[in-house]
């Protein structure tokens, strides 16, 4: 009896252990279940939040992943908050951020309305948003919306070749009714990099392939469709994944530069829409 309590509980000591190794094993390869997610759980903006034109940060504040207020952003805060919401690596963000600052009279900082400042990361022919001449450039408009959410009839997902149809769909209809559409290679390609990033992040970044269901809920409601089966992607969402996804969608939007119209980033001051033609630099 007195040899045997010691090895019983060495036996059951033992299996703890190697219980809690393996499982600590696998949640260290499991990026969604490294979230607490008890700490992480929607909850809708108030009025005194700031929200800005892009659904994936309004997303990640909504779920505490940045400050659910939106502001005090500043570029680690934005990685750090989409590494942990989404697996998405910064090597894919590092443009947008670092414009980001512009957006704001401070020195390392901005909120994410500043976001919806013209000509800076915000462009015309946006999937769910109106283009800044035409409306409000910041909020969620499910007229434009419809685009995209009509698109790739007869299945339940969305993939590259719906997503390359739908920025050609939106910039023929932003030519037809925008007198004061822009369209440079860098609208292309930063529409093209937020088309790539919805088909990653809330569906398989190694196909491109996301649920209707899915990316319906991300842009209407700026929600993680967790109660729906959603996960944050295993697969780290970086310029591998992101590279095949962004020639695809390139390709099949079949995008043509405008004649005469020259790429800037607009600054926090302002900026002219034609600043050689209107004098105000010659
Ligand atoms: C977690 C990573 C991110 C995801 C999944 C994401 C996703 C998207 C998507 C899908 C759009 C297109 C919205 C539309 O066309 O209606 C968008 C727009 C935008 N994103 Fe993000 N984004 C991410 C990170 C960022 C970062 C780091 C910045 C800058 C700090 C940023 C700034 C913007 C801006 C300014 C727009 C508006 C562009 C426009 O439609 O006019 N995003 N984003
Ligand atoms: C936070 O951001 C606001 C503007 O949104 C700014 O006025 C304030 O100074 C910032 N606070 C800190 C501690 O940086
Ligand atoms: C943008 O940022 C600046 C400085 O943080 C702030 O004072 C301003 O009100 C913001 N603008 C918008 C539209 O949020
Ligand atoms: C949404 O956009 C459409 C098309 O530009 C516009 O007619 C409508 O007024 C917008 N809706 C809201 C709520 O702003
Ligand atoms: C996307 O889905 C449609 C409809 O199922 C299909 O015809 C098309 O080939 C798919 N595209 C890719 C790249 O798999
Ligand atoms: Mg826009």
């Amino acid at each position: 009896m007195k040899i045997q309590l010691p090895v019983a509980s060495l036996s059951l000591a033992y299996s703890l252990v190697a219980a809690s190794t393996a499982s600590q094993q696998f949640k260290a390869r499991d990026a969604h279940d490294e979230i607490d997610w008890s700490q992480h759980q929607f909850q809708a903006p108030t009025t005194t939040d700031s929200r800005g034109p892009c659904p994936g940060l309004n997303t990640l504040a909504n779920h505490g992943f940045l400050p659910r207020n939106g502001k005090n952003l500043t570029i680690p805060i934005v990685f750090q908050g989409a590494l942990d919401g989404f697996n998405v690596h910064k090597e894919l963000l590092i443009t947008a951020a670092k414009a980001a600052l512009f957006t704001s009279d401070l020195d390392d900082q901005f909120e994410l309305e500043n976001l919806s400042l013209h000509g800076n990361i915000e462009h015309d022919a946006s999937l769910s948003r109106e283009d800044h001449a035409l409306g409000n450039n910041n909020v969620f408009n499910e007229t434009i919306f419809t685009t995209l959410a009509n698109s790739n009839p007869g299945s339940d997902f969305f993939n590259t070749t719906s997503a390359g149809q739908v920025q050609k769909a939106r910039l023929d209809q932003s030519q037809a009714s925008n007198p004061a559409f822009r369209n440079t290679i860098k609208e292309f390609e930063v529409r093209t990099r937020e088309s790539s990033l919805y088909l990653q992040v809330m569906g398989d970044p190694l196909t491109g392939i996301a649920p209707k269901q899915f990316v319906n809920i991300f842009f209407r409601e700026e929600r993680m469709p967790l109660e729906e089966g959603w996960r944050k992607s295993n697969t780290p969402v970086t310029g591998q994944t992101d590279g095949p996804l962004f020639s695809a969608i390139a390709r099949g939007s079949q995008w043509q530069p405008i004649a005469g119209q020259c790429p800037w980033v607009t600054l926090a001051q302002g900026a002219p829409d034609d600043p050689v033609n209107d004098g105000s630099i010659l």
